[in-house]
């Protein structure tokens, strides 16, 4: 199996290709003057399977995504069988509905656009709504790192905590996690403006339930899928500090960190942040790349 590295962000594609075993496929990539993306892919590829890691940052989200095309396009015109495009963090994955009349709904667009640019299957970790590309079948594929968040919790917590989802869209995800590993977790309702996006309203969803297990337990971890401002986590841990005076540790899939927002955390009362490394940033402590190499293994043999 070859495999292209992001030149952006080559660091969990490097991860990937040394899990895997695989054949890291050379690039010749440059930026002209003005900024525009050359790619050429200087290897004979035709009839052979190759997985593209694509690398997102915040604020590059279109760039990443021509990344994509240009690269799954150029493949398939030099006759490559399968391409395996993998976009670790999935950029435009919340607007993945029709809120208000006459949106976009950019998740659809962003992920249809790469298959119809020849993507054979589009790949991604924890996408915010997995529902939402159901109808792709087994052309997209959403893979959990629920099993590199168990590990890493039971090689750093003996006992004595519960996780927490920060919203109800994220209890399915944490009930999962919490049974993995052993542990009570509870959730706390929050309901966002539509139109500006700020949290309107956040409460427990059952505050004797977050009494109880504040008392018996000497660490509360969160769990969210995104980071991007830190709205939403820190609001929900100035709230939880009225019940909980013991260590609070934020966990987060995608690690965007917009501008302010560790402070935002820190300030609010989180001892402990931690993310994967589907976006490149400085608390990247758990990976994914094993969960990656495993899929594109599987899915080539
Ligand atoms: C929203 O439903 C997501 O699961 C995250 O909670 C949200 O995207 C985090 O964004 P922010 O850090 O800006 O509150």
């Amino acid at each position: 199996m070859r495999v292209i590295v992001d030149p952006f962000y080559s660091e969990l594609g490097s991860r990937v290709v040394v899990f895997g075993g695989f054949d890291l496929l050379p690039l010749d990539f440059k930026l002209f003057p003005d900024g525009e993306f050359y790619v050429r892919v200087p290897s004979d590829v035709a009839g052979s399977n190759v997985a593209i890691i694509v690398g997102c940052m915040p604020f590059q989200q279109s760039d990443c995504f021509l990344r994509g095309v240009f690269l799954t396009s150029t493949l398939k015109d030099l006759g490559v069988k399968k391409v395996i495009l993998v976009y670790p963090y999935l950029p435009y994955s919340r607007q993945d509905k029709r809120f208000l009349p006459g949106e976009c709904v950019s998740a659809r667009v962003f992920v249809n656009s790469l298959l119809s640019a020849g993507a054979d299957v589009v790949v991604t970790i924890d996408v915010h709504s997995p529902d939402v590309f159901s109808s792709l079948g087994s052309r997209f594929v959403n893979i959990s790192s629920l099993p590199v968040w168990r590990d890493y919790l039971k090689n750093n917590f003996v006992d004595g905590f519960f996780l927490i989802a920060p919203d109800e869209g994220r209890l399915e995800v944490v009930s999962k996690l919490a049974k993995l590993v052993g542990v009570p977790y509870t959730a706390f309702k929050k309901v966002r403006d539509l139109k500006s996006g700020k949290i309107t309203s956040l409460e427990p969803v059952n505050a004797d339930e977050l009494n109880r297990l504040s008392k018996n337990n000497k660490t509360a971890i969160i769990f969210d899928d995104i980071i991007s401002t830190g709205g939403t986590v820190s609001n929900v841990v100035k709230l939880l500090r009225k019940y909980f005076n013991g260590e609070v540790v934020a966990l987060f899939t995608h690690g965007l960190f917009l501008p302010g927002s560790i402070q935002k955390l820190i300030s609010a009362g989180v001892d402990r942040i931690v993310s994967t490394d589907t976006v490149k940033n400085s608390f990247a402590e758990v990976s994914v790349a094993s969960l990656i190499a495993d899929f594109i293994r599987r899915d080539i043999t």
